[in-house]
């Protein structure tokens, strides 16, 4: 069993990044700059948001933080989301989700530009996405295809089930790793709470990526010998053992699973640090007008 370290990976990648950004300042480039947009005080949203910031000033970009109490009205966050479509010295920007039920996430994620929407999130980026045209790809599966290029996992004509449907990771995963290309070329099954037969469409998979927020779903009698298993969870769990109570927890059942594995991530250090990643990679990519 091989475990896939995200944190190295991505340190590594953050590294060719901050290089790169010395020799675009070097030549005269501005630094690239994101801006994120966090309402409310949410803690999993707050040390989200902290760790992009963290992430930027690593890397050389230039950082800001937008906050609003979570009585903000819809239309004063429209008017910063046009504030900051227009503002040429934002590359990209994010609107951390979930928002609060008073405030349309469709209507703000629709509001933004294409051009900066680094988190590729809107229709127009997600359509793109799905006709394989150059884009923004939401951060969670371009972290994940970018683990598996790292790590050589062979992914054509693989069987794959990926757990969940969401919009942000378990859908755009489907498509990614149906498409023509390496890492694609897979035969994908998108499972989610209504799959019948679930361990068994597990068992026959070569590749299971789990997405569904639900902590330990993911059992050893629900995995062939040799699967590449990725752990996309993150849930918190109160903990006695850390200083702030609480733990991560992925949705795989790690010490059961891990023995068949020839490839696991761990939950923390697997795909959680290559999420960000993926989004400085994004902004660059627009600093640098790469997409559009
Ligand atoms: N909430 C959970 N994950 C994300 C993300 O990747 N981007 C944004 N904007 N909100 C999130």
């Amino acid at each position: 069993m091989q475990l896939i370290d995200g944190k190295l990976t991505s340190k590594k990648i953050r590294e060719e990044i901050a290089e790169e950004v010395k020799q675009l300042v070097a030549s005269g480039a501005k630094k690239p700059h994101l801006a994120a947009v966090l309402v409310g005080h949410d803690g999993g949203s707050e040390s989200y948001v902290a760790g992009k910031m963290r992430a930027c000033e690593e890397v050389g970009f230039n950082s800001s933080l937008i906050r609003y109490e979570d009585d903000v009205t819809e239309e004063e966050l429209l008017a910063k989301v046009h504030e900051l479509n227009n503002d040429d010295d934002i590359d990209g920007f994010i609107v951390q989700l979930p928002l609060p039920k008073h405030i349309s996430e469709e209507k703000v994620t629709e509001a933004i530009d294409p051009r900066k929407d680094v988190d590729g999130f809107h229709p127009v980026n997600v359509g793109r996405m799905t006709i394989g045209m150059p884009t923004f790809v939401s951060a969670t599966p371009q972290g994940i295809m970018e683990l598996l290029k790292r790590y050589k996992i062979e992914t054509s004509g693989k069987n794959v089930v990926v757990i969940g449907r969401s919009n942000i990771v378990g859908r755009p995963m489907s498509v990614l790793l149906s498409q023509k290309g390496y890492p694609g070329d897979a035969t994908v099954t998108v499972a989610h709470s209504r799959t019948k037969n679930l361990k068994e469409l597990c068992l026959q998979a070569d590749i299971i990526i789990a997405a569904i927020g639900s902590p330990g779903f993911v059992k050893g009698d629900m995995v062939k010998e040799g699967a590449v298993v990725i752990d996309v969870g993150t849930t918190r769990v109160p903990s006695t053992e850390t200083k702030s109570g609480w733990r991560l927890k992925g949705d795989v059942l790690f010490d059961e699973v891990a023995p068949k594995c020839s490839f696991i991530t761990p939950v923390p250090g697997g795909v959680g640090p290559m999420t960000i990643t993926s989004l400085i990679i994004n902004t660059l990519k627009s600093a640098k007008k790469e997409i559009y």
